[in-house]
């Protein structure tokens, strides 16, 4: 297949969502972490639930052996402290959401939410 038709072909799937454009949930989010935004009032409050909803069913510090459904140990998101200084690091944490290889399956973390940890993440881990 010549590039053009590749390229074409790459372009209609990514409008159709069948491939990951440079990113499993892409839009407007950043790759990669940034400086925290002067303006953030983003806490731990506000990113609980959404650890709870995507994460913490697999990632939690209480979880043990079969109930880790094989999530790495060391890497939790229950508490300010495990969810930013966990055996991932802040930015390994937000690539795994970013590509959308976490949670597993076909599920992701909706942008609005991922905006909140990107910028949690990006500010330190405020409590
Ligand atoms: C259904 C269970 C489950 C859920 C829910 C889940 N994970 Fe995981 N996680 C796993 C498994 C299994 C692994 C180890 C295998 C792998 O890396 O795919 C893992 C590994 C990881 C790793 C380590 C990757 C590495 O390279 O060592 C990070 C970071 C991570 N998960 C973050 C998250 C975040 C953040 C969420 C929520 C947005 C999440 N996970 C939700 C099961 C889960």
């Amino acid at each position: 297949m010549n590039f053009k038709i590749t390229a074409v072909i790459f372009a209609f799937t990514c409008l159709l969502g069948l491939n990951a454009c440079g990113g499993g949930n892409g839009g407007g989010l950043s790759a990669t972490l940034s400086a925290c935004p002067e303006d953030s009032t983003v806490t731990w409050e506000q990113v609980t639930p959404v650890f709870q909803d995507y994460c913490t069913s697999c990632h939690h510090s209480d979880k043990v052996g079969t109930e880790r459904v094989g999530a790495t140990p060391g890497v939790d998101y229950d508490t300010p402290e495990l969810a930013y200084n966990s055996e991932a690091s802040p930015a390994s944490t937000w690539s795994e959401i970013y590509t959308g290889d976490m949670p597993p399956g076909d599920s992701t973390v909706p942008e609005a939410e991922a905006i909140l940890i990107h910028d949690w993440l990006s500010c330190g881990g405020p409590q």
